[in-house]
């Protein structure tokens, strides 16, 4: 029998059917809102299908973002894997393979591979020569700098998302070695103190390329005035990008490496800009562990296991000794080259749950940090830069700006540490910013900008929000 008929015959006063009938109108109204909210998923979804898809190109790679990024960058690539693994396994190993085949003799993987010639792009691989180091890719031309270090948790991730276990497997067989190499390349050439904490020589090694915690090393530096014609500006507006003299900085530095042709010990010694960034070595820890489990499933490999463990805990004692500010109550930069720390929270400070780097009672020290801080109501999750800090500005590049490869790590590492309900609410912000704005590179993370229509920042139709989007959407 149907509600409405047991409602006619059940015998009550009108105050109780009127509180019944307006109980069912709100559960129909809610079935439809949650009808046409899914629907609205659904569509998302395939947009976001459609946006990694596009991206692809025929080299075998994906794109960030037409126009303003035309060549295949590092992180994004890891990324942007993770997307492909949900729909089109094929893509998502052909976009990891072509990124390892950049790698150099040494087991250095490039930021940048510049698979095909564009002059939308500034500064390219002209003005990069990654020829001038020996053991550089006799194959791709590339830039001289790295990106952070997410090979190993993506093949980790593409095999817990396939399907067909054996075949990832298989696949994993054929490309952990490098990732390995990768490892012990910056272990043997970019931590001169021996510490388990590798060092970045330039901001775009860092991903966050313009946070203020650079600012603190442009004031010991005083680089010359480049004359060059920026591409970024042409695609995006300039108020979302850096400035002029920061790339001055930014080519400054790379001249340096390039006088020294990408050599890293004079690297080392030389480049004004050497810092231990808490992302990319939790980035590097998580992948430790991935590469220990997926040698554990693949069987042998004991010494390769027995050397990544030694790694590994001297890199997470280390990481927590030295980066954790207990006064700040976060992890911060550490500025190696004028040997102090750089005293800024940033959502790279939260990264190192991703990588289960804190004790369970530091990692409640960092949750308090984060939600005083970035986590007010009339916010989105999670600002990239210290909303209370004179430096934070909403709409620029890593100044500010929500980014959702940021928020996708710290979803995962909240949930690690059984913090489920601010773990859902980065999810659910995450997902908010790309229904309102659409698959965007960075977005306001205030809820009113006092605007009336706030558009989302820097590139459109950007790939890793559209592959962290179905794999966020895919992970309860
Ligand atoms: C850029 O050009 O801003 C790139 O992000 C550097 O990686």
């Amino acid at each position: 029998m149907c509600f409405f008929t047991r409602l006619s015959r059940f015998k009550c006063s009108d105050a109780c059917v009127e509180i019944l009938i307006t109980f069912s109108i709100q559960c129909l109204a809610g079935l439809t809102r949650g009808y046409l909210l899914d629907i609205m998923k659904e569509e998302l979804y395939k947009k976001a299908i459609a946006v990694l898809d596009a991206n692809f190109q025929e080299g075998g790679f994906t794109i960030p973002s037409a126009g303003l990024y035309p060549f295949q960058w590092k992180w994004d690539s890891g990324f942007i894997a993770i997307g492909f693994a949900h729909y089109d396994v094929e893509k998502a190993k052909t976009e990891m393979r072509t990124l390892l085949d950049a790698q150099w003799e040494n087991g250095f993987i490039p930021h940048i591979v510049f698979h095909t010639e564009n002059d939308s792009y500034f500064p390219g691989a002209d003005f990069h020569q990654s020829e001038l180091h020996p053991l550089s890719s006799k194959k791709y031309r590339s830039t001289g700098m790295t990106q952070p270090p997410v090979t190993g948790f993506v093949l980790q991730e593409m095999y817990r998302i396939a399907e067909d276990k054996q075949d990832m497997l298989n696949f994993i067989k054929e490309e952990i070695d490098k990732v390995y190499e990768n490892h012990a390349y910056f272990y043997s050439n970019r931590d001169p103190q021996d510490e388990g904490l590798v060092y970045i020589y330039h901001n775009w090694e860092s991903g966050t390329d313009n946070s203020p915690v650079w600012d603190d090393i442009w004031k010991t530096m005083n680089p010359p005035e480049y004359t060059f014609v920026r591409k970024d500006t042409t695609h995006v507006d300039a108020s979302q990008r850096p400035t002029k003299r920061e790339y001055d900085h930014y080519l400054h530095i790379i001249d340096i490496a390039k006088q020294n042709n990408y050599d890293d010990a004079k690297i080392a010694e030389l480049s004004p800009f050497l810092v231990q960034d808490p992302l990319f070595n939790a980035m590097l820890i998580k992948s430790n562990q991935a590469l220990v489990d997926m040698y554990i499933m693949i069987g042998g490999n004991e010494e390769k296991i027995k050397t990544i463990l030694k790694w590994q805990s001297k890199s997470i004692e280390s990481f927590n000794n030295k980066l954790f500010d207990a006064e700040l109550g976060a992890y911060v930069h550490y500025d190696l080259r004028n040997e102090k720390p750089i005293r800024h929270i940033t959502s790279s400070s939260f990264s190192p749950l991703f990588a289960n780097i804190p004790s369970q009672e530091r990692a409640e020290v960092l949750v308090k940090t984060m939600m005083n801080k970035f986590g007010g109501e009339d916010k989105y999750l999670c600002a990239s830069f210290d909303p209370t800090n004179d430096r934070f500005n909403p709409k620029k590049y890593w100044r500010g700006p929500v980014w959702i490869n940021m928020n996708w790590m710290l979803f995962l590492g909240l949930k690690n540490y059984g913090f489920t309900d601010v773990a859902a609410r980065m999810k659910q912000d995450s997902i908010e910013l790309i229904e309102k704005y659409g698959f965007y590179e960075y977005f306001d993370c205030r809820k009113d900008t006092g605007e009336e229509n706030t558009p989302g920042y820097g590139g459109n139709n950007f790939s890793w929000s559209a592959a962290l989007f179905i794999d966020m959407v895919n992970t309860p």
